[in-house]
């Protein structure tokens, strides 16, 4: 119906087609159906020919155009529609098709990458060394040619300028037998190059790891600067590749930075490039564009955008800033369209994110005019220094490799309590002793090689709940960080946490699982396991004096039932007034939608009076532990119920057939 009524529309404009020159080469475009009427009514106007459509699926059409009329399809889109309309350049119709056939975005699933965290000293060496008049330097320089297109001589200058930067970064590293070289990537069809600058990898250089921005700016008959879009993100990258040089960077993969040609105009020059790569079947990890980096639109600082990128490298980017650019903010956003050279990278099949510099929507507003200067960035660099420092995490995480580290001693560190062999029970103190050369940035604890506190200061200590881990031995280690990242883990001190016996036993008054001593856990084990008749349930329904009975349908282990309640005190003390206390209720779910578990708590076990902890959604079925905590109340005898139900709503005892519920009952102290 849809496509019905645009090829009428098509057609009957064909009149006013007559004009159009015959000889011209015909390129194709795709992009969003919910563009077409802009860009359709902008041809009409100029009385130019409307693009044929080549094709449609779904919410991504094909046309056909002369080459000569992208730009008019590219300010519509940045004028018109200002959300910028985005669309992918096509040398041949096969290729839009297949595009348009696969959605805008052809679907590869990249290799699967590992992505860990174990290169600090080399990533601090060289975010240390990072500064903001650099960066503003290059942006400065590359936003004084009076525009970067594509076609433009200065365009063309920009793109040598850039090559000698980075030539001069890498110094004699650049010459005959380096490691580095730095070329153009010549594009036929139009003069602008691109630049590439390439370190070889020490032990696995056929694996590429890709840094890049977009050095072409708009057309325009004033001026088109381009110092956001995108000159901050080619002075970004500049700014890793002149640490890297400055603190002698050997990557063990090969790092490719590339500063892409034509990108205003359909993404032409990375398109070329990515498809490059895979055709000679390179084995890409990974690659980060840099496209508007300067200007501070939003509260947060790095946006991430989820369209047309990898979820598993944008969620390894997100740990890196919260690991080695602490203080700056991270939040997911979306383009909504193929809006830069990440998505020919994505498009080749390859992982790539866009750490973006604000929200969409929320971005410079000056882009593609001649207003797009420092002016409105405050003629600093401030905000593109912090993507610098999120994508030299990036390289060095990545591609990982060596660097002259400034302090390479890892600090010492013991673990001085408990001490070893030592019984333990409730809220426990860990110590340690942790030393450096140059200084200790935190000690974190752990047991059994889980991380349960971290100090910052000296003297390092840390509470730990032993009765969060089973009666016996374990093994309690200390692992001191020093400034630039080194790391010690101590040698183990073995201790033996030996809590009162936590397990409820069945109360024939109250026919509930009960804990009659205070402590501090108290747990129904596999009291609760079923319900009513169904399962091992033996005394259900479980609920104090038989006050609520359980549904009876269904089977055990497909349909519903709250298997187990365990309750302890967060701290590790013993159960008292003002404790905060965690429940593990741990259900079978049958449909995450329909099923429920509404947790309820009464200070007087013997007479019972609910009060409504919380309702929680289980997202996932099957066996499924969920918690919750809540502030004890005072009363020597208290108890928790849990009901676990099928649709209704919430309350401590319901009527449907699928319907479990069950208590627990245990001593708090006065
Ligand atoms: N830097 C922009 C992309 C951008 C703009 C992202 C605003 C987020 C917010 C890029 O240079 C650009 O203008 N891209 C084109 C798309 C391309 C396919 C012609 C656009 O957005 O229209
Ligand atoms: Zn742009």
């Amino acid at each position: 119906m849809h496509m019905k009524r645009l090829a009428s529309l098509v057609l009957m404009l064909g009149c006013v087609s007559a004009f159009a020159k015959a000889s011209e080469r015909e390129v194709w475009i795709t992009l969003g159906a919910d563009a077409l009427s802009e860009v359709n009514a902008a041809f009409i106007v100029a009385g130019a020919k409307v693009p044929s459509l080549a094709g449609q699926k779904g919410d991504v059409v094909a046309l056909k155009l002369p080459e000569s009329e992208i730009d008019r399809v590219s300010r519509v889109m940045h004028d018109k529609l200002n959300r910028c309309g985005g669309f992918v350049y096509h040398d041949t119709e096969a290729e839009a098709l297949a595009a348009v056939a696969g959605g805008g975005q052809t679907q590869f699933s990249p290799l699967a990458v590992t992505y860990t965290l174990d290169n600090g000293p080399v990533v601090n060496t060289l975010l240390a060394s990072m500064a903001e008049p650099n960066i503003l330097a290059n942006i400065t320089h590359l936003s004084s040619y009076t525009t970067r297109y594509y076609t433009s001589t200065t365009g063309v200058q920009a793109a040598n300028w850039l090559k000698t930067l980075w030539e001069g970064y890498a110094g004699p590293r650049a010459q005959a037998g380096g490691d580095v070289t730095v070329q153009l990537f010549t594009h036929a069809a139009w003069a602008q190059p691109s630049v590439i600058m390439t370190i070889t990898g020490t032990v696995t250089p056929s694996e590429i790891v890709v840094l890049g921005g977009h050095l072409d700016s708009t057309s325009s008959s004033s001026a088109a600067p381009g110092a956001d879009d995108d000159a901050s993100g080619i002075a970004t990258i500049s700014e890793v590749i002149r640490v890297a040089m400055a603190n002698g960077y050997q990557p063990a993969k090969t790092v490719k930075f590339m500063a892409y040609a034509a990108e205003e105009v359909g993404l032409r020059g990375s398109k070329e490039i990515a498809d490059s790569h895979k055709n000679q079947g390179a084995n890409v990890i990974g690659a980060l564009q840099l496209d508007m980096t300067n200007f501070k639109g939003s509260t947060i600082d790095v946006a991430l955008m989820t369209d047309f990128t990898n979820a598993a490298q944008n969620t390894f980017i997100t740990s890196l800033i919260s690991t080695y650019v602490p203080g700056i903010q991270a939040a997911n956003s979306t383009c909504g369209y193929a809006c830069s050279d990440h998505a020919s990278w994505t498009n080749a099949g390859f992982a790539a994110s866009i750490p973006f510099e604000a929200l969409m929507g929320q971005h410079n507003n000056l882009i593609h005019t001649s207003g797009d200067t420092l002016v409105k960035s405050g003629n600093n660099a401030n905000h593109a220094l912090k993507f610098a420092k999120v994508a030299g995490a990036y390289m060095a995480e990545l591609a990982k490799g060596t660097a002259s580290v400034s302090d390479s001693i890892p600090p010492t560190v013991a673990v001085t309590a408990p001490t070893a062999g030592a019984s333990v029970s409730g809220s426990v103190t860990l110590s340690a002793n942790a030393t450096d050369n140059v200084g200790i940035g935190r000690v974190e604890f752990l047991v059994d090689g889980n991380l349960v506190g971290t100090a910052t200061t000296s003297p390092y200590s840390a509470t730990w709940n032993s009765a969060a881990v089973a009666n016996g031995s374990h093994a309690v280690t200390a692992r001191a960080y020093d400034l630039i990242g080194n790391t010690t883990t101590s040698a183990a001190v073995t201790v033996t946490s030996a809590n009162a016996s936590s397990n409820a036993i069945y109360d024939t008054v109250l026919r509930v699982p009960r804990c009659s001593n205070v402590g501090n856990v108290c747990d129904s084990t596999t009291l609760l396991n079923g319900r009513a008749g169904l399962g091992p349930e033996a005394n259900a329904p479980n609920t104090i004096n038989n006050s609520c009975a359980d549904g009876v349908s269904g089977a055990y282990h497909s349909d519903e039932s709250n298997d187990r309640i365990r309750v302890s005190t967060v701290s590790g003390n013993p159960f008292a007034p003002g404790e905060t206390v965690r429940i593990e209720a741990t259900a079978w779910v049958f449909s995450i939608r329909p099923d429920k578990l509404d947790l309820y708590y009464t200070a007087t076990a013997n007479s019972p009076v609910w009060t409504k902890i919380a309702t929680i959604s289980p997202v996932a079925t099957g066996q499924q532990t969920l918690t919750a905590t809540y502030t004890l109340p005072a009363g020597t005898l208290q108890a928790v119920r849990a009901r676990f139900r099928y649709n209704g709503s919430a309350a401590p005892c319901g009527t449907s057939s699928y319907d479990d519920h069950d208590d627990i009952v245990f001593a708090v102290s006065p």
